[in-house]
């Protein structure tokens, strides 16, 4: 076992090396406390963050609300946005506190026309890739639409699975008051959870499309009843979506939970976005999306100028091809 800069002690990851003398050269790394998975360096383009710190998690995101009288206050916002893939999740962690294995990865990754046909097999080869690049963000896996909704057991057994395979901190599901009696068996046994209410994309078949929610003052009152009742259960914290600015604030003011804001208001206690989306992959985005580059242009700009030059033979030139010296 070796000490870490927190003090934790884990286990030593023994670096065989031949040196430059010939014998083997063993090196005490540090191992990441908090990981499941660990980083081979000298096999994939992956490169850890240099001092693995321990990672962030669901009773301090759940701490960063406090309570004034009656009133809650948030210092300061919560920053999460969605990852897929290792290289992404690299690329975010060091500017987000959490990093969100979205279902929505069913659209963005894999061409699929809603969330619905998105598979725990899925969500666990992406939430475990996202685990093994990132080192401080807390990663959040989302639960598939038919892999918790049937009961309260199905629910656990279906998020044990996500956390053994990926290495998870936390789970998300969507759903109100029908989902407080599997959110509270589920951090009741150790699993800590993301409620997620107000725009709910797997049930955009009940729903009937993913316009805003709340306009009306009963769909109003029941999405309030629904995170209190979430927030009641046990979530640390709430994804509210796509609803009405008023709205959101009222359930921001009204929750002891963090109110992660999507399409909602800037008074939530943090926001989270499609990493996708806001940086310009898509043509069409929700409006509440700011995007906050164009690389899909740039992609296909890069795509178009590697074509010409294939097509003209201009590459590869000699700094990329291999000659004898
Ligand atoms: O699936 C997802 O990416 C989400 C976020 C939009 C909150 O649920």
């Amino acid at each position: 076992m070796v000490e870490v800069s927190d003090g934790t002690k884990v286990p030593a990851v023994t670096d065989t090396k031949p040196s430059r003398t010939g014998g083997a050269r063993t090196r005490q790394l540090e191992a990441a406390p908090m990981s499941t998975f660990t980083i081979d360096t000298s096999t994939s383009r992956a490169t850890p963050s240099p001092v693995p710190g321990k990672r962030t998690t669901a009773p301090s995101i759940r701490a960063r609300k406090l309570r004034e009288g009656n009133d809650f206050r948030t210092e300061q916002p919560i920053v999460m946005l969605t990852a897929y893939t290792m290289r992404m999740a690299q690329l975010l962690d060091p500017h987000c506190d959490m990093l969100l294995v979205g279902d929505s990865l069913g659209q963005v990754i894999y061409g699929l026309p809603s969330t619905i046909p998105v598979t725990i097999e899925m969500m666990c080869a992406h939430g475990a890739a996202v685990v093994r690049g990132s080192w401080h963000a807390l990663v959040g896996v989302d639960m598939p639409f038919g892999s918790y909704e049937a009961s309260p057991a199905q629910g656990f057994e279906s998020a044990a699975r996500i956390m053994k395979e990926t290495g998870c901190a936390a789970v998300k599901l969507e759903g109100g008051e029908a989902m407080a009696p599997t959110i509270d068996l589920l951090t009741n046994r150790g699993i800590p959870v993301i409620g997620h209410v107000g725009l709910t994309p797997q049930a955009v078949n009940v729903l009937g499309g993913y316009g805003a929610r709340g306009r009306e003052e009963r769909e109003a009152e029941k999405i309030i009843a629904d995170a209190k009742a979430v927030a009641d259960a046990g979530a640390f914290c709430i994804v509210v979506e796509g609803v009405m600015e008023g709205l959101a604030c009222d359930i921001a003011a009204q929750v002891a939970p963090p109110v992660i804001g999507i399409g909602a208001s800037a008074a939530c206690d943090g926001q989270v976005l499609v990493t996708d989306d806001m940086l310009g992959m898509f043509e069409r985005t929700p409006r509440f999306v700011k995007r906050y580059d164009d690389l899909a242009a740039r992609i296909s700009e890069a795509a178009r100028a590697y074509a010409d030059e294939v097509r003209s033979r201009s590459f590869p030139t000699g700094d990329q091809t291999y000659r004898p010296k």
